[in-house]
């Protein structure tokens, strides 16, 4: 038995306020007009509010958070779908299907997509 063994001690995570959950991001890294992929989920900072949807669009899986955001309205890299990223909806095809939305919290530093 080992006690106050400093390998034991290393292996207790080294700096935790480093780690981040799956379904967390930090607020700094999404500026307004910016997209992160977070997880299963895309998160995209509207003029300083979060919107997050399905990661991939639903026309043939692009990735969505690779698209460029105007406004709320992103544009799948892949062929040119638009959607409003807090509604979901289908504002240009080819796609046909809205995307899921998730709600964000933030609280801090730190951003948290729910329900993913
Ligand atoms: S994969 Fe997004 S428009 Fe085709």
């Amino acid at each position: 038995m080992q006690i106050n063994s400093p390998q034991a001690n290393a292996a207790v995570s080294p700096d935790k306020s480093e780690m981040l959950k799956e379904n967390q991001f930090r607020v700094n890294e999404v500026p307004p007009g910016a997209a992160l992929l977070v997880g299963e989920a895309a998160v995209f900072n509207v003029a300083g509010s979060f919107c997050a949807t399905q990661a991939k669009c639903p026309h043939r899986q692009g990735p969505l958070s690779e698209g460029g955001l105007d406004g709320s309205t992103v544009t799948c890299p892949w062929h040119g779908s638009q959607f409003n990223v807090c509604t979901g909806a289908v504002l240009r095809g080819p796609a046909v299907d809205a995307l899921k939305t998730y709600a964000v919290v933030v609280e801090g530093e730190i951003g948290r997509v729910e329900g993913v």
